[in-house]
């Protein structure tokens, strides 16, 4: 099942899901074609592939997003980022997405000491951001700080969007599918959170030119500590070993490295 046709069918009957209506049509594209490389009949390609999709993106949103009722909420905030309601509201959001669910734990610390020794932040590009742009008031950010951040869910993207209007802060997010290409905007550092070993289960090869590609003059990168499930199964270990092979292929001048709880974390300077 390889046929444009075919491909144009399968794609419309995943997208017939309300959990997938929101990826990024091209993302689901490039799955859908992976997925009838290996497979044969229509109906078995349409099932891998929602899968897949769930796997690197719906997984993390089991609970459902609540878009509607947060914008109603922003809508009440004003004073932006300086409303003392703000963090409470982040908070909440936040355990909406299962990766900022789990940061919540570390929240304190995590960005202070992760970004130290680059403090204050001036921009930022988070990608495969998530609800992670929520954490910003735990961020040490200049004052006139920038972010972009983007992300395969479309719904995600105009939510945030409407997050930092209200937060007034120079904010923007975009779609984007990392697969296909690697955001070039120029920043002092690009968050790469916990996201790797999910584009890998689509493209082995990612990390490396990922990191290579990114227009960033230091590199937050980190790895679940945990799996979605709470075991910690060795993760340290191997993402820490795969992390250094890596390292190895590239002339990086700096890498600090934080264990959290939940989180190993690296800032390279390059
Ligand atoms: C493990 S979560 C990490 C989220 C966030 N970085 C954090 O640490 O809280 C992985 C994220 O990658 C996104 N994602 C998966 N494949 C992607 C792709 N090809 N391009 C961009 N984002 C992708 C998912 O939608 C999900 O939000």
């Amino acid at each position: 099942m390889t046929g444009t046709e075919d491909l144009d069918r399968i794609v419309a009957a995943v997208m017939e899901g309300a959990r997938y209506r929101n990826i990024d049509p091209q993302f689901i594209r490039r799955i859908c074609a992976q997925e009838a490389q290996k497979r044969r009949g229509f109906r078995e390609v349409v099932k891998a592939s929602r899968s897949k999709l769930h796997q690197v993106g719906g997984a993390y949103q089991e609970k459902g997003m609540a878009y509607a009722e947060w914008e109603v909420w922003l809508d009440r905030l004003d004073g932006g980022l300086r409303n003392p309601a703000m963090p409470q509201f982040c908070r909440e959001a936040m355990q909406y997405h299962a990766s900022t669910h789990e940061r919540l734990l570390i929240l304190e610390t995590f960005f202070k000491e992760t970004l130290k020794s680059i403090t204050p932040v001036h921009s930022i590009l988070d990608v495969a951001c998530g609800l992670n742009p929520l954490a910003l008031p735990w961020m040490p950010v200049a004052s006139d700080f920038s972010y972009i951040a983007c992300d395969i869910y479309g719904d995600m993207v105009d939510f945030l969007n409407r997050f930092f209007k209200a937060a007034e802060v120079a904010g923007q997010a975009e779609v984007c599918d990392l697969i296909e290409e690697t955001p070039s905007h120029p920043v002092q550092v690009a968050f790469v959170l916990k996201t790797l070993p999910c584009l890998e289960q689509v493209d082995k090869n990612i990390a490396q030119r990922l990191l290579r590609d990114l227009q960033a003059e230091h590199l937050l990168v980190s790895f679940p500590a945990r799996s979605l499930g709470g075991r910690s199964k060795g993760m340290v270990k191997n993402y820490g070993n795969h992390f250094e092979e890596i390292a190895a292929n590239e002339n990086w001048k700096n890498i600090q490295r934080f264990e959290f709880a939940n989180e190993l974390a690296f800032l390279v300077s390059r």
